[in-house]
């Protein structure tokens, strides 16, 4: 191998990071791959190099840097957190001013913000991507969320435009079938710059709280027509692949559609039926809604789906409560299956639409804080095609920012209103009946809940802020004096005057 002759070169051979290799090699960019343990690079190289003679597998960290042209480009695909660390620090020594460190990991922004710093005073660029899709996606076109100097990024753009998912310029879609040394040429790709520092990996980030959110609901739905209405999984799973053709039309709800089709090849029972019901997580969701909670926005649907998984895990518990514990009586509501079927539609829609408005809300706070620019319209567009949450519904979000880049809630947006208008009488019914029933359905109702929130133009909670007054004295505004004056009622004496704070 000559020296300096790879386009970029990745470290860290596990799935994800062979996956977007063999991706990167199928585009005809010659890279170069990096493993700490050796063996694992040989038996990659060995397995792939036949049909990609564009890899490149190297044993010491030296030659790996060695053989990449200038501006260097190093992906690493570790382990957010110290593992990332180890690999940086590793590699600072051996790059040159202007070289390019490309994080592909799912790192907490703020660990990016921070890094990019570091690096940027020992004249380095640093790039936080958000890769989602997947092994699927990171072999065959992920959707790319880079953030970090513009600079950078435009050293970087034509790979990862290049490996990106497409779209159809025409319809939105995405553009299926590639294959083994058989790319998509042309169609829009679904990568752009998201901004600086810690932008793509926040915004990656809000994507994970989202896909939370969506899986959650698609549970709801399911367990609403297993308990109510006692349908097989086989026919749910046919269920799935008929929203699947219309609005709900998404990568969640088909593969919903082939697991409850699914048959355990062991017991030949339906496979849903043989997977225990606890959920884990790696932490995303979980940051989403820690975050939304420091920057104080709204975004209960996510934290509620983060909340069911910890339900969920606590499966002994459940056990021994559900001996205990009694549900409602049986309920005497008539059910008719057809409709009910179509108005759990209705409501895993309307849902959705909330949580989307939660998460673009949240971004559209932390571009204030962080000093970002987002461009929610492009954001949408590269959400279409490669990730988890990719759905024909990213083209009305994409259609909603481009009529209107200043929207401050989706649920404004006319098609939104409109859908919501059409479906929540059906939306409501399901929850109603949820409740009844005694069936879980935590983000169906705080998305209802949001939603009946955000509309109103008066809340209870100007009984909380009396509260507040009598018991610390934290003052409150009055409904007939102008915003921003605070009140007092000395409560030990309360026919005295208020005191104008
Ligand atoms: C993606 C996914 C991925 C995520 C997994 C697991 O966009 O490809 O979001 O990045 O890590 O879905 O996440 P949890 O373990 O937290 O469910």
């Amino acid at each position: 191998m000559i020296e300096n002759t790879s386009d970029i070169g990745l470290i860290g051979l596990a799935v994800m990071g062979q996956n977007l290799a063999l991706n990167i090699a199928d585009h005809n960019f010659g890279i170069s791959v990096y493993n700490r343990t050796y063996s694992k690079t040989t038996d990659f190289i060995d397995r792939n190099q036949t049909s990609t003679p564009n890899l490149h597998g190297f044993e010491t960290l030296e030659s790996f840097i060695d053989s990449l042209k200038s501006p260097k480009k190093v992906v690493i695909m570790v382990q957010a957190g110290k593992p990332t660390d180890a690999v940086i620090d590793s590699l600072v020594h051996l790059l040159d001013p202007g070289d390019i460190i490309i994080d592909g990991g799912n790192a907490k922004w703020t660990d990016t913000i921070a890094r990019e710093k570091n690096l940027k005073d020992n004249g380095l660029h640093f790039i936080g991507s958000g890769v989602s899709g997947g092994e699927e996606g990171a072999r065959f076109g992920p959707s790319l969320m880079p953030g970090g100097s513009l600079e950078a990024w435009q050293a970087v753009e034509p790979i990862w435009n290049s490996i990106s998912a497409k779209v159809d310029p025409n319809t939105g879609k995405p553009i299926e079938g590639a294959l083994p040394g058989k790319p998509i040429i042309g169609g829009i790709p679904c990568s752009t710059y998201i901004g600086e520092n810690g932008s793509g990996h926040y915004v990656k980030m809000v994507h994970n709280g989202i896909e939370y959110g969506d899986m959650q609901m698609i549970c709801e739905a399911y367990d609403l027509m297993h308990s109510i209405l006692k349908l097989s999984p086989h026919e749910m799973g046919v269920i799935f692949d008929d929203w699947n053709t219309g609005e709900l039309d998404s990568f969640l709800i088909e593969i919903t559609g082939d697991i409850l089709k699914q048959t355990d090849p062991r017991t030949r029972k339906p496979f849903v039926d043989i997977v225990l019901d606890t959920a884990g997580q790696k932490g995303t969701g979980k940051w989403t809604s820690i975050n939304a909670l420091d920057m104080g926005v709204p975004a209960p649907t996510v934290a509620e789906a983060v909340f069911a998984r910890c339900l969920s895990a606590i499966k002994e518990e459940r056990e021994v409560a559900s001996g205990i514990l009694k549900g409602p009586k049986k309920s005497e509501t008539a059910i008719n299956k057809t409709d009910l079927i179509s108005a759990i539609r209705d409501a895993l829609y309307c849902s959705k639409i909330c949580s989307y408005a939660q998460g673009f809300q949240l971004m559209n706070e932390a571009q204030k804080e962080y000093g970002w620019n987002l461009k929610f319209g492009e954001i949408a567009k590269i959400w279409r095609g490669g990730c988890i949450i990719r759905a024909a519904f990213l083209q009305k979000i994409t259609e909603a920012y481009e009529k209107n880049p200043e929207l401050s809630n989706l649920l404004l947006d006319d098609y939104f209103k409109n859908c919501i208008d059409k479906y929540q009488s059906s939306w409501r019914r399901v929850i109603s009946i949820a409740v009844e029933f005694g069936i879980p359905v935590p983000t169906f109702a705080s998305a209802i809940s949001y939603y009946d929130s955000y509309r109103a133009d008066r809340l209870p909670q100007n009984l909380l802020q009396a509260q507040r007054d009598y018991f610390g004295a934290h003052t409150y505004e009055r409904t007939d004096e102008t915003r921003g004056k605070s009140f007092h009622l000395d409560w030990l004496n309360p026919r005295r005057p208020e005191i104008k704070i």
